[in-house]
């Protein structure tokens, strides 16, 4: 096999083997395959686009280039996965009620990306959380909590760090089968039988549109199907941040405050559609996937679990009984409404950006970051407002505080008319 006889014919529209697309992946990953071959390769992917077979034969060549993680001995492994967003802290509540219904959730999580949080940088607000576990002491975990959740390690599905920081600079990242083969080969290799995906689409996400959440979405159930898991998506909506709360300490606050059967309806929703559409995939009737997750939030349980988990991986439960132990920034700058009206749009990039210039993401590989900094909201869209009245609220420690009060302004849009309302649940695939 040639690799320039794979890119011709990849030019040309054809469509490759398994064998094929195994030896380009694992000879890039040895390093026979220079970066240029690939790259040229990527880009006859982004115009010839790739079958439903080609895609799922990608995605198990770069699951299967490093570590694939053995789940058998747990129970009813269950994974989550979104596309990212702003203000999402859905893992954090989520994962425990998953737990409290009796399934394992033995999981990899990653950092912020561009202006979307990482539910690794979130859970590290939590004085003494680490997201570092032996492979033993995971497994251990999982079974005895039915929750650990680590960060991802190096060496698992390797090919997709590469391909990423590759796609990242030949402008190939926004392409479907690389896309779905790059989140579908680190969920496969993570080893859950059951994985939930919840695609965002919207102005704060990586799909800009309904159409292409759906396209996506599509891709990766297929995937799921045609390598043997259980995967459905969920579509939901990202174009405005989800919940009240957008910043690592504060989103931690706002998922315990959701665990105590309290929180923002938007986040009680969403979680309470993933728990319902995971419990449908493990074989639960619809009334059973409708009423467990409520009763898990209503009881505790999944509250108390939250804590077993922190406490296990060297965190100080005590802040999960008292959140108000919980650090944050005590600078505040308030956005007050110009006009009277009804918040018509409050667009999730832009707050996502305005936490970046607080210093609450990376704009470097492996910057430190500032867990207390934050944006609250005031108000939601389809809100009433008077003119001088708060819409939001910025937690700073003085750097980027003006460039994020000029973000956060920007965001939020008022109008005369009370907006048409926009579901949050846009769509279902699986
Ligand atoms: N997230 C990923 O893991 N990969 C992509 O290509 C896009 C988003």
């Amino acid at each position: 096999m040639r690799v320039p006889d794979l890119i011709q014919k990849k030019r040309d529209g054809g469509q490759h083997t398994a064998e094929e697309l195994r030896f380009l992946v694992q000879g890039y990953v040895d390093g026979q395959v220079p970066d240029y071959q690939v790259a040229a390769w990527l880009m006859a992917v982004f115009f010839k686009g790739m079958t439903a077979e080609e895609t799922t034969h990608l995605t198990l060549a770069m699951a299967e280039s490093g570590d694939m993680l053995d789940l058998s001995s747990l129970p009813h492994t269950v994974d989550k996965h979104s596309t990212g967003g702003v203000g999402d802290k859905t893992s954090l509540v989520l994962a425990p009620m998953l737990a409290a219904l009796g399934l394992t959730v033995a999981k990899m999580s990653g950092r912020g990306l561009a202006h979307t949080g990482g539910t690794i940088d979130k859970l590290e607000s939590i004085p003494g959380w680490s997201p570092v576990l032996s492979d033993e002491a995971f497994l251990n975990q999982a079974k005895e909590i039915g929750l650990s959740l680590v960060g991802q390690s190096k060496n698992l599905a390797p090919a997709d760090g590469l391909l990423y920081a590759l796609r990242d600079v030949t402008a190939t990242v926004d392409c479907l089968p690389l896309i779905a083969s790059s989140i579908m080969s680190k969920k496969l290799a993570a080893g859950a039988k059951t994985i939930v995906l919840d695609v965002k689409v919207g102005s704060g996400a990586f799909m800009k549109t309904l159409e292409d959440g759906q396209k996506l979405a599509e891709a990766m159930v297929n995937i799921g199907k045609l390598s043997g898991r259980n995967v459905r998506a969920v579509l939901t909506d990202m174009e405005t941040p989800l919940g009240f709360m957008t910043g690592n300490t504060l989103e931690v606050l706002e998922a315990i405050s959701t665990l105590q059967g309290q929180g923002p309806e938007d986040l009680r929703e969403l979680c309470l559609a993933l728990a319902k559409e995971t419990l449908l995939a493990e074989g639960y009737s619809e009334a059973e996937a409708e009423s467990r997750p409520r009763a898990v939030l209503q009881d505790g349980s999944a509250l108390a679990k939250l804590k077993a988990f922190v406490a296990s991986q060297g965190g100080d439960p005590r802040y999960i009984d008292d959140p108000s132990l919980f650090y944050v920034a005590e600078d505040k700058a308030e956005i007050l409404a110009e006009q009277s009206g009804f918040v018509a749009h409050i667009e999730a990039l832009k707050v996502g950006q305005a936490l970046l210039v607080l210093g609450g993401g990376r704009e470097t590989k492996g910057e430190a970051i500032d867990h207390s900094v934050g944006i609250e909201l005031l108000k939601k869209i389809g809100d009433a407002v008077q003119a001088g009245e708060p819409i939001a609220r910025i937690y700073h420690n003085q750097k980027g505080k003006d460039a994020a009060v000029q973000l956060v302004k920007e965001a939020v849009r008022v109008d005369s008319e009370k907006p048409a309302e926009v579901g949050l649940i846009l769509g279902r695939v699986g």
